[in-house]
Parts: C-alpha cells; structure tokens; sequence
C-alpha cells in the first residue's frame, strides 16, 4: 500500500490529479445546508478540493492541513480564482489554530480517517480530541460535515474493516447523521486510470483496472454530518 504520508509531502500534484477524476461534492454539502454567506473552516483540506468549491459562496474559508505542500495547490488555485476571502493554515485536527465559536460550517474530506484508523494507537481518544475541537469552533447551530472513504472499487457501502469502528462512533457516541453517495473516478485512459490508481490505492485497484480495462472506477464515500 502506497504512503500517504509521504504522498502529502512529496506528491500533491499527483493527489490533485486523482481527485479531479471525481464530481464535484458542491451540491451534497449544499443539499445538507446552503453555504452562501458562511464562515466555513476546511479540516484537512489537502489540495483544496472541497475548498476550491465553497470558496466562491463562503462568507470566508480556512483551509488547514498537516501538510504545507498540499496547502500550497488550494492557495495556488484560490489565488488565481482572485478571491480574497480565505487564508490556509498548517494544523492538526486536535489542535485548530482557531478562536472558540468562530465557523458556521465545518469540512472534512478523507481526513479524519488517519487518525481514526483502528490499528492506530489511541485512536477513539483521537477523535474524541477531534470532536471536541468541531464543537469548540463551531457557533451554536453550527454545522459539521465529515466526508469518508466508504469502499474505493465499489458499487455498494464496502468501508475499510479499519475504519468502521470510526464511523460507529460518529452515529453512536457523537450523534451524525448519516448517508453514502457515489463518488466515482472517471479516467481518460486504462493507462491514466492504471497509473493514477496504483500511485494512491496501491496494486490490488490497479490490478483490477488493468484487467477488467477499467476507464471508470466505482467508490462510495460515508457522509456524516452533525449541527450543534
Ligand atoms: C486524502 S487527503 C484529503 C484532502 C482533501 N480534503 C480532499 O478532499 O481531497 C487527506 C489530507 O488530510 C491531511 N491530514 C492527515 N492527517 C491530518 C491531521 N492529523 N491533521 C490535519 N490534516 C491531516 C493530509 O495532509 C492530506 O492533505
């Protein structure tokens, strides 16, 4: 399995062009509530996927991330959209760089998760840090919105065996609501589908794309969301 971290350090170009094979997430975190004229934090916000879309809406927008190389692509892209209502800010979710009751909104896309992990050490004390800072930084009414990966290669819910107990917790222990939604890969290619797949996923996905000549990937992703 390929190194994520290492991947956020070193290869954020390539994360970029992964996900830009996949819609955008707009319209399911507008359907949970509308983003006009919000205060939106991004957790996690890597290469500005979610940001990049809330952006234009957002009353204001701080993406944060462990990874400065991956924040460094969102402030390319929002400074070239020549908006000036955000700012990025290296953090870690059990630490937000943020004053109390200070966001509407709160994202996080494919994040959480690597310190949710189940075969991480301490993990519910992890999330349970994690939560506690959402609450924290949100205002009363305030709404959080944790988007995870729910089965990459897959037409139907198939999450990975180390992160169901994450997303137990989210519903049982912290009160989300939840849904799934299709998030399918749409490649140009079998090569680009082949190279991009086992850069991020690892042999086991680009296997199966070479042999079924796969140009379209499924995966589902979990949506939890919360308000205070
Ligand atoms: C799979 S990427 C998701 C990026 C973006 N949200 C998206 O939807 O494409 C995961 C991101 O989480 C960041 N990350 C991982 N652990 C973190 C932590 N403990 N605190 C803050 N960011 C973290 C990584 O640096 C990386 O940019």
């Amino acid at each position: 399995m390929p190194n994520h971290a290492d991947i956020y350090a070193n290869q954020a170009t390539m994360y970029e062009r992964l996900v830009s094979k996949q819609a955008s997430l707009y319209e399911t975190i507008q359907a949970i509530i509308p983003v006009e004229g919000l205060d939106i934090i991004d957790m996690g916000a890597g290469a500005g996927r979610l940001t990049r879309v809330l952006a234009p809406q957002a009353k204001s927008i701080v993406a944060l991330d462990a990874s400065e190389s991956m924040l460094r692509i969102t402030a390319d892209h929002l400074g070239q959209a020549d908006l000036h209502n955000w700012r990025t800010q290296v953090a870690d979710h059990r630490q937000l760089p943020i004053e109390d009751h200070r966001a509407d909104l709160i994202v996080s896309g494919w994040s959480i998760c690597y310190l949710g992990n189940s075969d991480v050490d301490h993990w519910e004390a992890n999330i349970h840090q994690v939560i506690s800072e959402i609450r924290r930084v949100l205002r009363p009414g305030g709404t959080a919105i944790i988007i995870e990966n729910f089965g990459t290669g897959s037409e139907t819910p198939n999450p990975p065996d180390f992160l169901v107990d994450y997303y137990r917790l989210l519903e049982s222990e912290y009160g989300f609501s939840h849904r799934w939604i299709r998030t399918d890969y749409t490649f140009e290619s079998v090569d680009e589908a082949e190279m991009l797949t086992r850069f991020f996923f690892g042999d086991a996905i680009a296997d199966k794309v070479v042999s079924e000549q796969l140009t379209t990937l499924p995966e589902c992703a979990g949506i939890w969301w919360l308000q205070v």
